[in-house]
């Protein structure tokens, strides 16, 4: 893993549209991603909520009621003009780590969800209710807030994990724009697949280039046949990397952005429906009585940590 102890994985959990499993999908890869990173408390990962709608990560650490958050959150660090993040000096990137400045203070230690000591990991909430209003648009380019954080996190952090928005939601933008890893949450229906694929274009030049995993999410993989429009479709995985790939065509062929597919093929695809996340959200990792098809779950978070660890 030669320089991993030097670099800063930035990655975001993306997904076109809501309810795809985003937040389930990046707390169970967090485990994984934290040891392949070796997160320290001198050198921690950071998870940032930036769905601000929805904010997964935050109700799931039961941050929403701290009396801190409605400070210490993705909207008041943020925004453009009301930012209550601690101020960062341009060159405080010569430093060599940040971890005592007042910006990694004020983040939640969240170690312990995922049986690492509490300050290996740390947590930027959202305050549930408030929107990003004002002068933000959905083409803002990152805040200088935003790129103030990134340049610490560079420093200090070993990885920085964004629970995206959906779609062209702003802060969505911000999230994809910080990262080089995006791990693309996709049902394999024709919406998604459409809705998606526009959405990379915007980052389909050489020097916007992202490396994009291309996860389909909450899928049928003990039973391979599901019910289509025109009747039984037998081998799932087989006809949903078809189409995928049939959609996905042009992006590919301009060969920008870094598609990774790996989990569009059979004995792996994508990541199966859990009985017991329909009811409780969770660190699969840490659960007791694991089935079969939970560790094959387990295998596949593992596998995709190592990707984005793997890749540049
Ligand atoms: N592998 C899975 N198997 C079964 N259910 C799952 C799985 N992953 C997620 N879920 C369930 O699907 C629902 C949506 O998941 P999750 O909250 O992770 O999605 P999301 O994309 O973050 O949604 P939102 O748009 O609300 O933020 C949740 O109730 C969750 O428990
Ligand atoms: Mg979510």
């Amino acid at each position: 893993m030669g320089n991993v102890q030097n670099t800063c994985k930035f990655i975001s959990c993306f997904s076109y549209k809501g309810g795809a499993g985003r937040s389930t999908l990046a707390i169970n890869v967090v485990p994984y991603l934290a040891e392949m990173l070796n997160a320290t408390e001198k050198r921690p990962l950071v998870l940032v909520d930036m769905d601000i709608d929805s904010c997964g990560l935050t109700f799931l650490f039961d941050l929403h009621n701290d009396h801190r958050i409605k400070k210490e959150c993705v909207q008041s660090w943020f925004h453009p003009r009301f930012s209550n993040m601690p101020i960062v000096d341009e060159d405080e990137d010569e430093i060599d780590s940040a971890l005592d400045h007042e910006m990694f203070q004020n983040l939640y230690p969240v170690g312990e969800f995922f049986g690492f000591r509490p300050k290996e990991i740390l947590c930027l909430p959202a305050n549930p209710g408030e929107t990003i209003k004002g002068d933000s648009n959905y083409d803002a380019p990152l805040s200088s807030h935003i790129s103030a954080f990134k340049r610490m996190c560079k420093s200090t952090a070993c990885g920085v994990l964004f629970d995206s928005a959906v779609g062209s939601q702003l802060t969505a933008i911000w999230s994809n724009n910080c990262a080089s890893h995006i791990m693309c949450c996709l049902r394999p229906t024709e919406q998604f697949r459409e809705g998606t694929k526009h959405f990379f274009d915007i980052y389909d030049t050489k020097a916007n280039s992202k490396n994009i995993i291309i996860i389909p999410n909450i899928v049928p993989v003990d039973e391979l046949s599901i019910k289509g429009k025109n009747g039984i479709i037998n081998n799932y995985p087989s006809y949903a990397k078809d189409r995928i790939l049939e959609d996905f065509k042009d992006n590919l062929s301009r060969k920008n952005n870094n598609y990774i597919l790996d989990l569009l093929e059979g004995n792996k695809f994508g990541v199966p429906k859990i009985d017991r996340f329909m009811w409780q959200e969770g660190v699969l990792k840490n659960a007791e009585n694991l089935s079969e098809i939970e560790r094959t779950a387990l295998d596949i978070y593992k596998e995709i940590a190592r990707m984005i660890v793997a890749g540049n």
